[in-house]
C-alpha cells in the first residue's frame, strides 16, 4: 500500500517523520513528493499511490485520472476547496479532512497579524492597541472560536457572525452573536475572515461589505484569496485612506497594491497560518491515521464527499 505525502509547501521535517512512522507501523509505504514546481511532478507520482495526503495541494479530474488505484485523498487540514470532489466521487475516492488540527495556528497568526497592522507594520511610530477594540469574526468554526479566545486576552470585544453555527454556541463564548455579515461589518473596526472558499461565498466580501465598516478599519485574511473581490477591494482602498488590508494569502494582485497602498496593505509572501511545527504535526499525523483507519477498518467519519 503506497501513500504519496504531496505537499508544494512541506510540512516540517519532524512532522514527516511521524506520519511515516505512523504509516510504518501499518505496514505502509510513504512515497514523499515535496516542493514540487511542475504539475507533471504530481501526475508521475501519484500513478501507484492508494492514498495521497496534500495540504493546499490541487487535486482535480487530471490527478485522479492519473491515479487508477487510488482510494482516499486527505486533505491535511481544514478547506478542501483545492480538491474536484465531484470527479473524485466519480472514480469512488473518497475525500477527507483533518478539522481542527492546525486551527490554533491560524488564529494566532490572525492576531499576530491585527498586532502588525495596529503597530504601524512596526515602522517605529506611535500606533494604538487592540484592547477595547471591536472584533468580528466571520464564521466561528474551528478558527474561528480559537481567534476568540485568543482576542479575550487582549481585552478586546468581541463579535460574530456565522450563518450555520446557532447563537447559543457563540454565546457560550462569552462572544456576542449577530444576525447578519452585514451588522458585523458594521460594528467592528477589526474584522477577521474565516469562512471557506465556495460557490456563495467567492467574491462575496465586496465594497458595499466593506464600507460598512467603522473608521480605521482593518480587515484580516487568514480565509481564502478567492472569497475577496479583489477589484472592489481596491476601489475602496481608494475611497477610503483609512482602511486595511492584511492577510496571508497574496491577492492576484498584490503588485497593484502594494504599489497603490504600501503602508496599508500587507501579505506574506507564502500562505502560513498553518505552516507551524504543532500543526504540521497534528494535521500530517491525523490525516496519517485517518488513512490507517480506512483501510484498516472501514473508518469515513471525516469523509467530505458524501
Ligand atoms: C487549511 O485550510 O487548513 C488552511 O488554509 C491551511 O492550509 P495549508 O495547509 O496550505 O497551509
Amino acid at each position: 500500500m503506497k501513500v504519496l505525502i504531496a505537499t508544494e509547501k512541506p510540512f516540517a521535517p519532524d512532522a514527516v517523520k511521524s506520519i511515516k512512522q505512523v504509516l510504518d507501523n501499518a505496514q505502509m509505504e510513504t512515497v514523499l513528493l515535496e516542493k514540487y514546481s511542475d504539475k507533471a511532478q504530481l501526475l508521475d507520482a501519484a500513478k501507484d499511490a492508494d492514498a495521497i495526503i496534500i495540504r493546499s495541494d490541487v487535486i482535480d479530474a487530471e490527478v485522479l485520472a492519473a491515479a487508477p488505484k487510488l482510494k482516499i485523498v486527505v486533505r491535511a487540514g481544514a478547506g478542501y476547496d483545492n480538491v474536484d470532489l465531484d470527479a473524485a466521487t466519480a472514480r469512488k475516492v473518497v475525500v477527507m479532512n483533518t478539522p481542527g488540527q492546525n486551527s490554533n495556528a491560524v488564529a494566532e497568526l490572525a492576531l499576530g497579524l491585527m498586532v502588525y497592522s495596529a503597530r504601524n507594520f512596526y515602522d517605529g511610530s506611535s500606533g494604538t492597541e487592540l484592547k477595547g477594540k471591536r472584533l468580528g469574526i466571520h464564521a466561528y468554526g474551528n478558527v474561528g472560536r480559537n481567534v476568540a479566545r485568543i482576542a479575550k486576552g487582549f481585552g478586546m470585544e468581541i463579535y460574530a457572525y456565522d450563518a450555520f453555527c446557532p447563537s447559543e454556541v457563540i454565546e457560550k463564548d462569552e462572544v456576542t452573536p449577530l444576525a447578519s455579515a452585514e451588522e458585523l461589518y458594521e460594528t467592528c473596526q477589526y474584522v477577521s475572515l474565516h469562512i471557506p472558499a465556495t460557490d456563495e461565498t467567492k467574491n462575496s466580501i465586496n465594497y458595499a461589505l466593506l464600507n460598512r465598516m467603522p473608521k480605521k478599519a482593518v480587515l484580516i485574511n487568514t480565509a481564502r484569496k478567492e472569497v475577496i473581490n479583489e477589484a472592489e477591494l481596491v476601489q475602496l482602498m481608494e475611497t477610503r485612506p483609512d482602511f486595511k488590508y492584511i492577510t496571508d494569502i497574496m491577492p492576484k494582485n498584490h503588485e497593484e497594491l502594494t504599489a497603490k497602498f504600501a503602508n496599508r496593505y500587507f501579505s506574506t509572501p507564502k500562505k502560513m497560518g498553518a505552516q507551524t511545527a504543532e500543526a504540521n504535526n497534528n494535521a500530517g499525523i491525523a490525516a496519517a491515521n485517518q488513512i490507517v483507519d480506512f483501510f484498516v477498518n472501514g473508518n469515513t467519519k471525516f469523509q467530505v464527499n458524501l
